[in-house]
């Protein structure tokens, strides 16, 4: 097993790619404490984690607070002794032309994709300097390189993140790796969100799918996999690293 002995913060992990993250990992044996804001979908979440590893943690809670980041760390270092890897997922659309969205959109989509980050690693990234290696994988999105209708504070925020997440490899190494990954449009709750955005919000999920050059959207299990791997040993020799997974999107779908 990839990750056995080792202990992960996901957050958003009740839903879409977090979960399927969360499952990824429990099946290699890590240990868990994972996030989101909805105590009912965090109870089903653990039902689903158990049979695969005992050691498993539900905290719910705002990742854009930071005394909630703070009580992740120090309940992951009460509870596991330990802390080996962050993948931090949780984020918000914040939808609007530039002109149209309130400040508060702006400021909560920044706070809630960005702020957010800074404040779990802020705390977490202290404990997993006392391991031999760690790993931080961030969630960004090729929204960090192609744009899209209305989506301004997200687009910027993503593109914040992969800044982010390479900078940090610089201070950190060579003891902790910390990469993101970007993916295109993946079937989760969040995109059919996002259609609303588009010009042709009916159809808006289906074209994204047409638009890439494998003819699909992805699963969550897709990204889960990149994710494990980046966290796992099979990339000891990868950091400062951004991967897009996108079905083929950016390279000409
Ligand atoms: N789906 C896509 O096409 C796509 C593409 C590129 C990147 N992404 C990125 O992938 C990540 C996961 O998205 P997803 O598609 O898997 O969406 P999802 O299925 O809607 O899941 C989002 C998760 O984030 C949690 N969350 C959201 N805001 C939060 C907050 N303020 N505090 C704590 N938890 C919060 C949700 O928790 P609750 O449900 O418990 O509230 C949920 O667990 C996001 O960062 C998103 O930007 C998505």
């Amino acid at each position: 097993m990839k990750l056995l002995h080792k202990t992960f913060i996901i957050t958003g992990a009740t839903s879409g790619m977090g979960k399927a993250i969360a499952l990824s990992f429990a099946k290699e044996g890590a240990s868990l404490l994972v996030t989101g804001r909805d105590a009912n979908k965090g109870k089903v979440l653990l039902e689903e984690l158990l049979p695969f590893n005992g050691e498993c943690i539900f905290l719910v809670g705002d990742v854009g607070d930071l005394a909630f980041n703070q009580n992740l760390v120090e309940l992951a270092i009460a509870h596991f002794g330990q802390l080996d890897g962050v993948v931090t997922n949780a984020g918000m659309l914040g939808l609007g032309s530039l002109t149209d969205l309130a400040p508060e959109v702006w400021d909560d989509t920044f706070r809630t994709n960005v702020d957010s980050v800074y404040f779990l690693l802020k705390y977490a990234l202290p404990e997993m300097l006392k391991r031999p290696s760690a790993s931080v994988v961030v969630n960004a999105s090729i929204a960090a390189f192609k744009s899209f209708p209305n989506h301004p504070a997200y687009c910027a925020s993503k593109a914040a993140l992969v800044a982010l997440a390479k900078q940090l490899a610089v201070d950190y190494g060579p003891t902790i790796r910390i990469n993101s990954v970007c993916p295109g449009p993946v079937d989760t709750p969040f995109i059919h969100a996002s259609a609303v955005a588009f010009p042709n919000p009916g159809e808006a999920v289906a074209n994204a799918g047409k638009a890439t050059l494998l003819k699909r959207l992805g699963a969550p299990e897709d990204i889960a996999k990149l994710v494990l791997f980046l966290s796992s040993e099979d990339a000891s020799w990868i950091t400062g690293s951004s991967y897009t997974i996108d079905g083929g999107i950016l390279a000409g779908g």
